[in-house]
């Protein structure tokens, strides 16, 4: 964070959160909150609302949720440092000079110092796509069927066949070999810079604020390797950012189209489909599921035809899934990939495409119908029972029933004979994530008892920030250690120290995790949560007695794994008999 909180804070405080949003989205007051249209997504009943007594934002439909300084950032597309000046002008604040520490200023001037690097890098291959020298790079391109306005939206360019004129230009703009170097562009030894791209075609790879994070250059014709790509920076995380996301965000399609490569994400743009966006050769990733579900709540995977693009979607479903992003997936056969069909078949085909694309269930369903010979009653049986157990991943009944039906029919299965098997399946396996983690190989999720810790300590700090009057009946058992989620540990010493000196805030909470993207997702969910009524005073009694219990025994289980001596043993065992007996009174 550039500015002191306190600065944060003030200009936070000052501008009203219902009122800044009425200047963009049309609110209705309902209850105690402030109803619209989300502005992030496509709908028709108001699920977007505002809290005038949280100074917050949350969308129900999208879940979209911050304060009144990152619905600026999204609203506008700005930067955190813009977002905070106009909302500093508008309450009439002046900000002070940066004031930051040391290291802090380092960290930032750098990656400001590589932004910049890049973008100068972006700016000489333009220029030299331009120029005479890059004549038979823009033929390339040209040739490619790409227009003068594509070439100039996606920033095309040029890297030529000298091996170090980049590396002397930006010398010659004042840059260090050093900066330099870590910026991935050049390499520097005893002998001289040497430029890392040469005789490519340059795709600059920009992130959501349109800032160049790093390059891919192709070879024209059939060198290898086809692509060269910048390697990662303090800039550039491959698994955090999606080729053009920084276009797709603002197309205000419901969905975006992934598909695998750069060319791709051009031709489907030139042709229309401005929501479109690859993750670049990289493994999809769980932070891209994260990123994209900030935009969309569906995708179409337009992956390649071949073998490896059916890998890549079969990875890429269960990660979106886990996302909370529903997948579908389109046929591009006969066609390798989106650029060849666009080019073969036109937009209007393609969008044909688009409205058949296929359920990711079926999908994979289909995939694994391949892989079996049906002449053979064995092998048919054997696929009959994978997918039963894969329709165990349903939970909801009335969803499984749904999908028994759609498979049973496409397979020429019964469906109360697909019904049963399903049935007995769920008494031989665990459903979900436990199949799903073979599949896919995914890293093992943490184990099922973490994730109930975790979740009474969200719960736990949920109950807290919106009942702050059971804080005092609370407080003589649970401390800010006691959460051992190390995010949550965070939020709590602030929850704490609010309640203790006064009101909680979660706008000014959530304010210290505005630069981090999933940590600020998980923050923005515990403060907008909404509890289940548990109505009588018994009930909630029970409930709160229950949490903090679970909370207190999971951290003296965590102490223990700790202590050697016998005596510390001996105290904690004893905490934890009484813990069981606890019952919390809320009169
Ligand atoms: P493809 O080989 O499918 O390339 O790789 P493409 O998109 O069809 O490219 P064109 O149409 O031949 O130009 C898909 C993506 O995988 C990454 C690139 O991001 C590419 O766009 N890739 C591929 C590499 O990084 N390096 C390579 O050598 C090849
Ligand atoms: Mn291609």
């Amino acid at each position: 964070m550039y500015y002191p909180d306190t600065v944060v804070e003030e200009v936070r405080a000052a501008n009203d959160i219902v009122d800044v949003i009425s200047q963009y989205v049309k609110l209705v007051k309902k209850g105690s909150n402030y109803f619209g249209l989300c502005p992030f997504h496509n709908e028709k009943t108001g699920s977007f609302s505002v809290s005038r007594e949280k100074q917050m934002y949350y969308c129900f439909g999208c879940g979209a949720g911050g304060n009144v300084i990152t619905f600026l950032m999204e609203y506008e597309n700005a930067t955190f440092q813009e977002a905070l000046k106009t909302l500093a002008d508008r309450a009439g604040i002046k900000l002070p000079e940066r004031e930051i520490s040391r290291e802090e200023r380092a960290e930032a001037d750098l990656r400001s110092a590589l932004l910049e690097v890049n973008k100068e890098a972006a700016r000489y291959f333009y220029f030299q796509l331009k120029s005479s020298r890059g004549g038979h790079a823009m033929e390339y391109l040209k040739n490619r069927q790409l227009s003068d306005e594509t070439i100039t939206k996606f920033g095309l360019g040029y890297a030529d066949i000298s091996s170090d004129d980049l590396y002397r230009y930006l010398k010659g703009k004042g840059y260090s070999d050093s900066l330099l170097a870590q910026s991935g562009l050049v390499r520097v030894d005893e002998r001289g810079g040497h430029d890392k791209f040469w005789n490519r075609v340059m795709f600059p790879i920009m992130d959501v604020n349109s800032r160049v994070i790093g390059f891919g250059g192709r070879v024209m014709g059939d060198g290898s390797p086809k692509y060269l790509n910048s390697p990662e920076t303090r800039i550039f995380d491959k698994s955090r950012n999606l080729y053009g996301l920084n276009a797709a965000r603002s197309s205000r399609k419901p969905y975006l189209l992934i598909c695998e490569g750069y060319m791709d994400v051009i031709s489907m743009h030139q042709a229309g489909f401005t929501n479109a966006v690859a993750s670049l050769g990289t493994a999809f990733t769980l932070q891209h599921g994260m990123l994209i579900k900030r935009y969309v709540n569906q995708v179409i995977l337009t992956y390649d035809s071949d073998d490896a693009g059916v890998k890549a979607a079969l990875r890429a479903i269960p990660i979106l899934k886990d996302a909370g992003v529903s997948v579908k997936v389109l046929n591009m056969r006969p066609y390798k990939d989106p650029d060849e069909f666009i080019k073969a078949e036109g937009a209007e085909n393609f969008q044909k495409r688009i409205d058949e694309a296929e359920n990711s269930f079926l999908f994979e369903i289909g995939v694994l119908r391949q892989k079996y010979d049906f002449q053979d009653p064995e092998q048919k049986t054997a696929f009959q029972n994978e997918t039963a157990r894969k329709l165990l991943e349903f939970r909801e009944e009335l969803e499984r029933n749904n999908y028994i039906e759609a498979v049973a029919a496409r397979y020429g299965m019964g469906y109360e004979q697909l019904k049963s098997l399903v049935v007995s399946q769920a008494a031989h396996y665990r459903p979900r994530q436990e199949a799903r983690v073979q599949e896919t190989e995914r890293p093992k999720k943490p184990k099922e008892k973490d994730d109930g810790n975790r979740r009474a300590q969200r719960l736990l700090l949920t109950w807290l920030v919106s009942e702050p009057e059971i804080f005092p009946k609370i407080s003589p058992y649970i401390r800010e250690e006691d959460f051992t989620d190390p995010l949550y540990q965070r939020v709590a010493v602030m929850v704490f120290d609010q309640l203790q000196n006064g009101r909680v805030n979660p706008g000014g909470i959530l304010n210290h995790f505005i630069n981090m993207e999933e940590e600020y997702r998980s923050v923005a969910a515990i403060f907008n949560t909404t509890l289940q009524d548990v109505s009588t005073k018994e009930e909630r009694e029970k409930a709160v007695s229950d949490i903090v219990r679970k909370v207190k025994m999971n951290s003296l289980e965590q102490a223990g794994r700790q202590v050697s001596d016998l005596n510390a043993l001996q105290q904690l065992l004893k905490q934890q008999a009484r813990l069981r007996t606890l019952h919390i009174s809320l009169d």
